[in-house]
């Protein structure tokens, strides 16, 4: 079997206690996979940054570049100011290791309670790619007179064409892969005039070179309405960092909850290992209590393994979760690690 170094990053909140069923049904599932993981778990987060100052040292930045993926559970904790971590620990991490690419599927598993009347799985199944390190999280920008009556805070968006050509080509290559080969670049043309054109451009060039991938545009506003009144619209979406994070978090309500959305932040070119990780955050208000759902996480196991090529076992995965939610009683009738010895359970037998 293939050797995997797996870098682990429980992080806060309710991050270790999903991490934990993660790796739980990545236990069960790895001998069959033709995988054998060797795990290194890091303590990053707020603990560390309340004894130590350091949100990611330098070091342990070069560690993570030599591991083959990075599991990660959630960063952020209020008792350390806003960003710090967010900043200095997550986006870091996604801007070093050049995870220029954050997929997000939007998939209603039959199932998942969706909050949409008259909607069927078939309705809700979508792939948001969301560009990773560029747009208005980039960090520059500034703030002059500060505290006085006079502040100015500018927020920059940054849109390189080298950046926004490799996130459309992406996007193509993932609707040329699926039945509807539909892809709908999801911006603010009418306002944000030059980002937008140079997404805009791209999307036009490269649609030459993908003749058989249907393409269209919405503005992220109609965008927001339409995943909830004709979601069916979408099938491929291609959107820049700060609208990703935005939608991807409607897509995650419309398809089930937040409990249930994963993601993988890639970097395609294997020059530094992937990282996956479940949509939802800390939830400092539920940590510790067992009531957190592992199954984002779960499912960021399965973008995992088919980041590494284990795409059956992959599938057994998925599988396990869509029965185990059909078969799921009422909200919170289950403690996080209940439903991850469920799935763990099902993979196993
Ligand atoms: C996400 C989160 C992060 C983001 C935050 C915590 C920096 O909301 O992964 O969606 O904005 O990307
Ligand atoms: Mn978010």
């Amino acid at each position: 079997s293939r050797n995997i170094r797996l870098a682990v990053i429980p992080g806060d909140g309710i991050g270790p206690e999903v991490v934990a069923e993660g790796l739980k049904v990545l236990e069960a599932v790895a001998p069959a996979s033709g995988l054998a993981f060797e795990q290194t778990t890091y303590d990053l987060g707020a603990a560390r940054w309340h004894r130590t100052g350091e949100v990611l040292p330098d070091s342990v930045l070069d560690e993570l570049r030599g591991q083959d993926a990075i599991l990660l559970g959630a960063i952020g904790d209020p008792s350390v100011p806003s960003g710090t971590l967010e900043r200095g620990l997550l986006l870091r991490t996604r801007f070093e290791l050049d995870h220029y690419v954050n997929l997000r599927p939007v998939k209603l598993l039959p199932g998942a309670a969706t909050p949409l009347a008259n909607v069927a799985p078939e309705d809700i199944d979508m792939v948001v790619v969301r560009e990773g390190t560029e747009g208005p999280y980039t960090g520059v920008g500034g703030v002059l007179r500060k505290g006085t009556e006079h502040e100015v805070a500018t927020q920059e968006s940054v849109n390189t064409a080298h950046g926004v050509e490799r996130i459309i080509r992406y996007a193509f290559e993932q609707a040329a892969a699926r039945p509807r080969r539909k892809l709908t670049l999801v911006h603010k043309d009418n306002v944000l005039t030059f980002a937008a054109g140079l997404y805009q451009r791209y999307l036009r060039q490269l649609a030459a070179e993908f003749p058989q991938v249907e393409t269209d545009y919405c503005h992220v506003d109609a965008a927001t309405m339409f995943f909830v009144n004709q979601p069916r619209r979408f099938d491929v979406i291609v959107t820049d960092n700060l609208f990703g994070d935005i939608i991807t978090d409607l897509g995650a309500a419309v398809a089930g909850g937040i409990g249930l959305a994963a993601s993988g932040n890639i970097n395609p070119t294997g020059a530094a290992p992937s990282m996956f990780e479940p949509v939802h955050g800390s939830a400092p208000d539920i940590a510790g209590q067992g009531k957190a759902d592992p199954t984002a996480t779960i499912l960021s196991v399965v973008m995992l393994l088919d980041h590494l090529g284990a795409a059956e076992t992959a599938r057994r995965v998925e599988q396990a979760v869509a029965d185990d939610l059909l078969e799921r009683p009422g909200l919170g009738a289950r403690s996080t690690s209940q439903i991850g010895d469920a799935i763990a359970k099902r993979v196993s037998g």
